[in-house]
């Protein structure tokens, strides 16, 4: 099926892990596919392998959201589809996690997905209105002693995507705003995760066992998610969070 066939997307964190295979699912459905992400080189090459546009984008900058929002505007007429995906995921207990650690994660994870979600409005506003796919996590539902920062800015994530969504209900613009909440999903966000901990082989383990389905996703999996949120189909869904984790919040 070709769900998005002539709607323009615009991906944040592109590059890789669950952006990286959202545009490669988008650009299947027949959507136009614009990468955003800090790391050129990597989004580039990721751009050239799918046949989508790139653009430099550091979603803690207003500046970058503006051109990066306004570029896919000017060259397309139209701006239907954005997901914040950037993310980074820092660990560290209240005790442990620094303040730099700490305003860094809510730069990004948090700072971006705002910036994100204004200019989206802004733009698809001025256009036929759109779907905004906001990010969050298990993490933004359910804690983690080790997670004090990353739980923190998933939290604000989940909570300000019900206000966009109903501020953009509110005014008519045809704008819907939804999050994705994944479990443990195999990317290189992840891997970063388990190589980083006190012992890896232990948390790659301890990680599957933890999970009802036995296994982590793969991005290919929430991408399905995202797909959908940003089809036509889900016109009737908007402020809503969107589990997808093998079971672990149903325990
Ligand atoms: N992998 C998981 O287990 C998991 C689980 C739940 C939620 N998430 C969330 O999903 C999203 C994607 O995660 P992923 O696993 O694909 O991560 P990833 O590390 O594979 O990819 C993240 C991408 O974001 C980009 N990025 C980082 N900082 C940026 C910035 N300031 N500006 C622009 N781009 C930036 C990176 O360059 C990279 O390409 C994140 O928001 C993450 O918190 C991931």
């Amino acid at each position: 099926m070709r769900r998005l066939e002539g709607k323009v997307a615009l991906i944040s964190g592109g590059a890789s892990g669950i952006g990286f295979a959202t545009a490669r699912r988008f650009a299947e459905e027949g959507a136009g596919v614009v990468l955003g992400d800090i790391d050129r080189a990597a989004g580039a090459r990721a751009a050239s392998e799918l046949g989508a546009e790139f653009e430099p984008l550091d979603v803690t900058s207003d500046e970058d959201w503006r051109n990066a929002t306004d570029a896919v505007f000017a060259r397309h007429g139209t701006l239907d589809i954005l997901v914040n995906s950037a993310g980074i995921a820092p660990t560290g207990t209240i005790e442990e996690v620094t303040l730099e650690d700490w305003r860094r994660t809510m730069a990004v994870n948090l700072d971006g997905t705002f910036l994100g979600c204004r200019h989206g409005v802004r733009v698809m506003k001025q256009g036929r209105g759109g779907s905004i796919v906001n990010l969050s996590s298990v993490s933004g539902i359910i804690g983690g002693h080790n997670l004090a920062a990353y739980n923190a800015s998933k939290g604000g994530v989940r909570l300000l995507t019900k206000s966009v969504a109903l501020h953009c209900a509110r005014k008519g613009y045809g704008i819907r705003c939804n999050s994705v909440h994944p479990g443990f999903v195999d990317t290189p966000m992840l891997q970063e995760l388990i190589r980083t901990s006190r012992n890896p082989d232990e948390t790659r383990s301890k990680l599957a066992a933890s999970v009802p389905a036995g296994r982590n996703a793969r991005a290919e999996e929430v991408a399905a998610m995202i797909a959908y949120l940003a089809a036509d189909e889900s016109a009737f869904v908007t402020g809503a969070e969107f589990v997808i984790d093998g079971g672990v919040t149903a325990m």
